[in-house]
């Protein structure tokens, strides 16, 4: 089931185009991860998701419904967490993620909020404007996962942390996961998305250049093989999907197109294999492989 569909979507701000036909689904139970280089567009689109900005084309439902005319509505499901977190300076951190709680109208969870703020490790006694860039992010992240929302936008929400809290919160998202909640996570650590998302999308200069699963991405790219052979292993420069190749005789490293991994190995395999070791690529390469691309 869908929860949140983007069709066309387009942004101009003047002149320019910050956004040109996105297309982006995010079903229900899924974890969506939104990468791209600075500048690509993220923000903008997750803007416009949030009925923060109006698109110049296109159209965003969210639980069936438009994002910009009932945004209001929408947002009573939604928590949002951006990756520069404004807190208002003179209330504690405690007071700070009631308020976000009562705010959303929903039956907050005390319970788990206290859990939380043990899981983050936040002392909510002290004022905001004491709090450090990742103790306000801890905030957010508190009085976001403590909603029983079914959607939950995380625009680089962790830029601030530590590994230790980075782990926290990416247990955070998959059990809202196992929960049936459904999250559109940009993020600039792959790892992060790489460990947490079912799909990622790709964007650059404000379009969609990939989406897919992470298997599916990597049919697009490239293995790469460290192998020896019984005999010495001649003409595999010839051999279609294959580069980068280094070494001689009966030991070689390379990197092998996707598609022609099959058709590669029943090759080499008629000279006999002492030792065939396999990486898969990793979403660096495959981010890397699009960021050079210019
Ligand atoms: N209000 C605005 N007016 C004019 N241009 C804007 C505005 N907001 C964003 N842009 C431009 O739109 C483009 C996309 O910006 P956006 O913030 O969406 O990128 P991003 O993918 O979130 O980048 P980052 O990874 O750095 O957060 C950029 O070129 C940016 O300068
Ligand atoms: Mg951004």
């Amino acid at each position: 089931m869908s929860i949140l569909k983007a069709v066309n979507v387009s942004k101009k701000f003047g002149k320019f185009t910050a956004l040109n036909h996105v297309n982006l689904e995010v079903n229900q139970g899924e974890v969506y991860g939104f990468i791209g280089p600075n500048g690509a567009g993220k923000s903008t689109t997750i803007r416009i998701f949030l009925g923060i900005l109006k698109a110049s084309g296109g159209e965003v439902k969210i639980f069936g419904k438009d994002a910009w005319k009932d945004a209001v509505e929408i947002h009573k499901h939604l928590s949002y967490v951006p990756g520069d977190v404004n807190l208002w300076p003179n209330l504690t951190g405690g007071e700070v993620i009631d308020l976000f709680m009562r705010l959303r109208g929903t039956s907050a969870d005390k319970n788990r909020r206290d859990e939380l703020i043990q899981r983050f490790n936040l002392d909510p006694t002290k004022k905001c404007r004491t709090y450090s860039k990742g103790n306000r992010q801890k905030v957010a992240l508190i009085a976001a996962f403590s909603t029983d929302a079914d959607l939950f936008i995380l625009d680089e929400p962790t830029s601030g942390l530590d590994p230790l809290m980075e782990k926290v919160f990416q247990e955070c998202v998959l059990e809202a996961k196992r929960n049936g909640k459904s999250v559109l996570l940009s993020s600039h650590i792959l790892s992060e998305v790489e460990r947490l998302c079912d799909r990622v999308g790709i964007i650059r200069r404000g379009e969609i250049i990939e989406t897919g699963t992470l298997d599916e991405l990597r049919h697009l790219t490239r293995t790469n093989l460290v192998i020896q052979t019984k005999q010495p292993l001649l003409g595999l420069e010839a051999i279609q999907g294959v580069h980068e190749i280094v070494g001689n005789d009966r030991e070689f490293s390379f990197q092998v197109d996707g598609k022609d991994l099959d058709e590669v190995i029943r090759y080499i395999s008629g000279f006999g294999l002492d030792k065939l070791e396999s990486t898969p690529p990793t979403l660096e390469d495959l981010f890397m492989r699009h960021y050079d691309e210019t």
